[in-house]
C-alpha cells in the first residue's frame, strides 16, 4: 500500500522526503496549503467554487424537500473505515417516488489551519453517488459546496441503505485542518405525474469493494496489470444496461499527461521519476471482452500546477469528477443466463494509484421473468499507441499518439418488442511533451478525443444518442532561481472541457454542448517543497446552451479575489436555480 500520506488528492508529503534539483521534471508539482506566519483571526472565510451551471427543478415541480442525511468532522480518517450512516428514504419521497422530478446531493464544508486537498467519495449501499476532491484551507478559514444531480438512482433513493463517506485525511502539528461537512438531500416532485418522465433505471448494481473496510469502496489499481474485477448476477428479465463509471488518479500518476518515456529516465539515471510515458486508458471488460474505454479527463485538483491557481476558482471537476457512461444493452444476450459474470477494469500504463468502481444501471421488463438476447456484432481492435522520441540528456521532444474503437451490436427480445442496439467509441489522442534549458522548463500539449453513441431500433429508430467531448490541456512549467533547498516555479495552464450531446428518443430530439475553459498562470516561491510566497490567476469562460435554455459565465480569480464576474443568464427560460448563488461569492 501507498504510504498514508500519499492518499491526498496529490501526493506532497512523500514528496518532501526526496532531495530536490532545480529541474521542472524533478518539481512534482504537488503542495499544501499556504500558512501564513501572522492572520487575521476575524477575517471571514473565503467561499471557494468550481464553476458550473445551476442544477435546476424542472418548470412546474415543487420543493424542495431537504435531508440531512451526514454531518461529520473528517480529522485522522486516513485507513480508517468510511463513515458509514443508515439511509432511510425521506417520508415525501417514500410517499411519491414516481412523481420525483429532481434529486440533488449537496455536500458543503468548511476547514481552516494546513492541509492537502484530499480525494474523498460518497457511497449509498455501496453504489458511488459523488467523487470529489476537498478545497485546501487557510488561516481564516474556507467553505466551499457541491452539488450532483442523483436523480438517474431514484430506485436506490427510495429504499432503505446505508451511506458511506470515505475521506481520508491526516492530522498533527503542522497539517491541522479537519474538514468539517454536511451531507444533504434536496428532492423536488411533480405535483401530478407529467406524460413523459425521464426513464431511470429499475435497479442500480454496485461494481465496487464491500463493507467493512478501511479505506474508500472504489477499486485500487497500482499498475498496468493490476486489474480489478466484481463478479455479479444480472436478472433475467434485463432489457437495458450502462455502466457509469467514476475514475481518479492520485500519487505517481496524479500528473499521468506530464510524464516521460522510461527510456527518457533511465537514460538520465532518474529512476525515483514517475514514467511510463503519458498515455493512460482505463479499460472495462465483461467476460473478457472489452466493452469500452475511458480516457480520462485531466482533472487538476486544488494543490496541483501551482495551488495559487485554485483559489477560490478550482480547477475544472476537481469538485464534482466526471463520470463516464458505458452501454452494454448488446452484450445482455451473454448475461442473462442467471450465472455470475465478470465486471473487470484496468489502467493501460497505469503507475500507483488510480480509484475505480462503477454503477451498473439496469432497467427491468415489469411483464415477464425472462428476456432474451443475443449478441449479433463485435469489433474491437487493438490499441494503436505510437511514441516519437528525440532526446539528449535532459532536453527533448516525445510525441504519443494514440487511437482506438469499439463498437457492438446485440438484440434483446422483451415484452417492449425486439430491440437491438448498437453501442460505439472512438478516441483520439495527441500529446507532445518538449524539455529545454537543460530539462528546467516543460511544455505539455494534449487532446483527447472521446466520440461515443447508441442507436436502438425496432424496426423504427427509438433511440438514437450521441456525446462528444474534447479535452484540450496545455501546461507551460518552468523551474528557476535555485539557491540551495529554494526556486522559483512559473506555470501556465490552459484546460478545456467541451461537451456535446444530442439525443433523439421516439423523435424527441434535444442536445445541450458546453464549452468549459480556464486559463491560468502564476508564480510562486518555493522552499523545502513549501510555498513560500507567489501569485495565481485564472480565468474561466462557461457557456452551456441545451434545448431548453442557456447559460453562461466568465469569472476571474487572482489571489483569493474575484477580479471579474460576468453572467450571461438572460437566456435561461427555468426557475431560478438550486443551490448557492454565485453571484453571493464576489466578496471573498
Ligand atoms: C481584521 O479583519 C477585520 C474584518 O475584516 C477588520 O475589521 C479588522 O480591521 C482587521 N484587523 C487588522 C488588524 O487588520
Ligand atoms: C452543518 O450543519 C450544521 C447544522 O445545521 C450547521 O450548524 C453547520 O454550520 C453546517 N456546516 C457546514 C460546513 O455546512
Ligand atoms: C502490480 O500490482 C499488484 C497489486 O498491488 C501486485 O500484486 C503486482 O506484483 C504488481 N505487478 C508489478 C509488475 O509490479
Ligand atoms: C547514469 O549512471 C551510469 C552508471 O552509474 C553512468 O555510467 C552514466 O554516466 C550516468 N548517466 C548520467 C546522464 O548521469
Ligand atoms: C430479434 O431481431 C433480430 C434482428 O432483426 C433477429 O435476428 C432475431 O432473431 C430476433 N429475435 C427474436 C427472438 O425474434
Ligand atoms: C544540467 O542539469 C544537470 C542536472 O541538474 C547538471 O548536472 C548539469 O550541469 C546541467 N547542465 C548545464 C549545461 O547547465
Ligand atoms: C496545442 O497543439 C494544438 C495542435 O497542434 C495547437 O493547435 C494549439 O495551438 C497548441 N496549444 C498551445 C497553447 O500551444
Ligand atoms: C496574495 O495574498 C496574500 C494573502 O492575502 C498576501 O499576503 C500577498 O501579499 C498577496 N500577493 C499579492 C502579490 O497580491
Amino acid at each position: 500500500m501507498a504510504s498514508p500520506a500519499s492518499i491526498s488528492c496529490l501526493l506532497a508529503l512523500f514528496l518532501l522526503l526526496r532531495p530536490h534539483a532545480a529541474l521542472a521534471v524533478l518539481h512534482r508539482h504537488r503542495f499544501p496549503s499556504l500558512l501564513l506566519a501572522s492572520f487575521n483571526a476575524s477575517e471571514p472565510p473565503t467561499t471557494f467554487f468550481e464553476v458550473d451551471r445551476p442544477i435546476r427543478p424542472p418548470r412546474g415541480s415543487v420543493g424542495p424537500c431537504s435531508a440531512l442525511l451526514l454531518s461529520h468532522s473528517f480529522g485522522y480518517t486516513y485507513g480508517r473505515p468510511p463513515v458509514t450512516v443508515a439511509y432511510e428514504p425521506p417520508a415525501c419521497l417514500a410517499a411519491a417516488p414516481g412523481s420525483l422530478a429532481l434529486a440533488v446531493l449537496e455536500w458543503s464544508a468548511d476547514c481552516r489551519g494546513r492541509q492537502f486537498d484530499r480525494i474523498f467519495g460518497v457511497w449509498l449501499s455501496g453504489v458511488e453517488l459523488l467523487r470529489s476532491c476537498t478545497a485546501e484551507p487557510r488561516a481564516t478559514g474556507i467553505i466551499w459546496s457541491v452539488s450532483r444531480d442523483v436523480s438517474r438512482y431514484v430506485a436506490l433513493l427510495a429504499v432503505p441503505g446505508e451511506i458511506a463517506v470515505y475521506l481520508g485525511n491526516l492530522i498533527d502539528s503542522t497539517y491541522t485542518g479537519v474538514y468539517h461537512a454536511n451531507l444533504t438531500l434536496h428532492l423536488y416532485f411533480h405535483p401530478a405525474p407529467p406524460p413523459q418522465q425521464p426513464q431511470h433505471a429499475d435497479l442500480i448494481v454496485p461494481i465496487s469493494r464491500s463493507l467493512p473496510l478501511n479505506e474508500g469502496q472504489w477499486f485500487v489499481i497500482q499498475n498496468s496489470s493490476d486489474v480489478r474485477s466484481k463478479k455479479l448476477v444480472i436478472p433475467p428479465n434485463t432489457y437495458r444496461a450502462v455502466l457509469e463509471v467514476f475514475v481518479s488518479f492520485h500519487s505517481n500518476d496524479e500528473d499521468w499527461y506530464m510524464h516521460p518515456p522510461n527510456e527518457y529516465i533511465e537514460a538520465n539515471n532518474m529512476s525515483s521519476l514517475p514514467g511510463n510515458g503519458a498515455f493512460r486508458a482505463i479499460t472495462v471488460k465483461v467476460d473478457g471482452d472489452v466493452v469500452g474505454a475511458i480516457w480520462p479527463f485531466t482533472v487538476i485538483y486544488t494543490g496541483g500546477v501551482n495551488p495559487l491557481l485554485w483559489r477560490p476558482i478550482t480547477g475544472i471537476g476537481s469538485f464534482n469528477l466526471p463520470t463516464y457512461d458505458i452501454d452494454i444493452t448488446p452484450f445482455l444476450g451473454k448475461l442473462l443466463d442467471g450465472k455470475k459474470h465478470d465486471f473487470r477494469f484496468g489502467v493501460t500504463n497505469a503507475l500507483d494509484v488510480w480509484f475505480i468502481d462503477a454503477n451498473l444501471h439496469l432497467w427491468l421488463d415489469h411483464k415477464s421473468v425472462k428476456t432474451s438476447g443475443s449478441l449479433v456484432s463485435y469489433d474491437a481492435p487493438a490499441l494503436a499507441l505510437k511514441v516519437d522520441s528525440e532526446f539528449r540528456a535532459l532536453d527533448g521532444q516525445f510525441v504519443t499518439s494514440a487511437s482506438w474503437h469499439v463498437s457492438a451490436t446485440g438484440w434483446v427480445k422483451s415484452s417492449y418488442g425486439n430491440v437491438t442496439t448498437t453501442f460505439y467509441q472512438r478516441f483520439s489522442y495527441e500529446n507532445i511533451n518538449v524539455y529545454t534549458k537543460n530539462g528546467t522548463v516543460q511544455v505539455v500539449n494534449q487532446t483527447i478525443d472521446a466520440k461515443s453513441g447508441a442507436l436502438s431500433r425496432s424496426g423504427i429508430v427509438l433511440l438514437s444518442e450521441e456525446v462528444h467531448r474534447v479535452f484540450p490541456l496545455y501546461i507551460f512549467s518552468g523551474t528557476s532561481d535555485q539557491v540551495g533547498d529554494e526556486y522559483s516555479l512559473v506555470s501556465v495552464v490552459k484546460i478545456g472541457f467541451y461537451e456535446r450531446r444530442t439525443s433523439d428518443r421516439k423523435l424527441k430530439f434535444s442536445y445541450s454542448s458546453l464549452r468549459n475553459v480556464q486559463s491560468a498562470h502564476g508564480d510562486m516561491r518555493v522552499k523545502k517543497n513549501l510555498v513560500v510566497d507567489g501569485l495565481g490567476e485564472t480565468h474561466q469562460m462557461y457557456k452551456y446552451a441545451d434545448t431548453d435554455g442557456c447559460y453562461s459565465r466568465y469569472v476571474g480569480s487572482r489571489n483569493y479575489t474575484i477580479i471579474f464576474y460576468h453572467s450571461g443568464d438572460v437566456c435561461s427560460k427555468g426557475p431560478p436555480h438550486v443551490g448557492p448563488k454565485l453571484s453571493a461569492m464576489k466578496h471573498t
